[in-house]
């Protein structure tokens, strides 16, 4: 059977459409089983009712409390069978009760190579302080933000003449490749969690992408 994926979205959803896409082939070890958003008009929501994958909105403002309200998310999550909850774009920060609910079965991608620049704004932040190499991380979560093992990172060279707008179009082509892999690793069971690093059985260095120099 197919692990089965919650994806957590907050808007555009392309990194959701790239699992989706990875997982239309029948011989992909995972599948879109529920997406939920805290935002209504989140686009990614059409992209998941368009090939007939179940959603779900729940807004914080119709619960109590956040703890009301991940009570709910978990509780769907688990009545639809998920084995791993993807963030994709999920633009609340979760509880750690939340987190050491799906402990090692909870990963996010950000948009740098982590522990480089946490938080928004990350592309800008590359091209302010000069790096070479900016990208993609994918990892279990952690309580604090942006932290956790890594699974896969994908990079990208920087540009002399980039703007934040053209280095987020080079990582996020990356993204859509990256999040797919670590899926699958995970899927095929390969992954394994020793303190802050991952090692992942077979081929050679499977979990790393480099983009080509554009
Ligand atoms: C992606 O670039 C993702 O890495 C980033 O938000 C974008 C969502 O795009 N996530 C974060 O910044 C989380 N801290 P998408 O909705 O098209 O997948």
């Amino acid at each position: 059977m197919r692990l089965r994926l919650g994806v957590l979205i907050s808007g555009r959803g392309s990194n959701l459409q790239a699992l989706i896409d990875a997982a239309s082939d029948p011989t992909y070890p995972a599948e879109v089983a529920l997406v939920i958003s805290n935002k209504p008009d989140a686009a990614g929501l059409d992209r998941a009712r368009a090939v007939g994958i179940a959603t779900l909105v729940l807004k914080p403002k119709d619960f109590a409390d956040k703890a009301a309200h991940e009570a709910a998310m978990i509780a769907a999550l688990e009545n639809a069978g998920v084995g791993l909850v993807c963030l994709a774009g999920y633009m609340r920060l979760l509880s750690p009760v939340f987190v050491q609910a799906w402990h090692n079965r909870l990963i996010n991608i950000h948009p740098s190579l982590l522990p480089a620049f946490p938080g928004l704004d990350t592309h800008a932040k590359a091209i302010e302080s000069g790096v070479r190499f900016h990208g993609c991380t994918v990892h279990f979560v952690r309580v604090e933000m942006d932290t956790g093992p890594i699974i896969v990172q994908a990079a990208v060279p920087v540009s002399d003449d980039d703007t934040p707008d053209t280095l987020a179009d080079r990582v996020l082509i990356q993204e859509h490749r990256a999040y797919p892999l670590a899926v699958r690793l995970i899927a095929e069971q390969r992954v394994t969690v020793g303190g802050n690093r991952v090692s992942v059985r077979g081929g050679t260095m499977p979990n790393t992408v480099i983009a080509p120099i554009p």
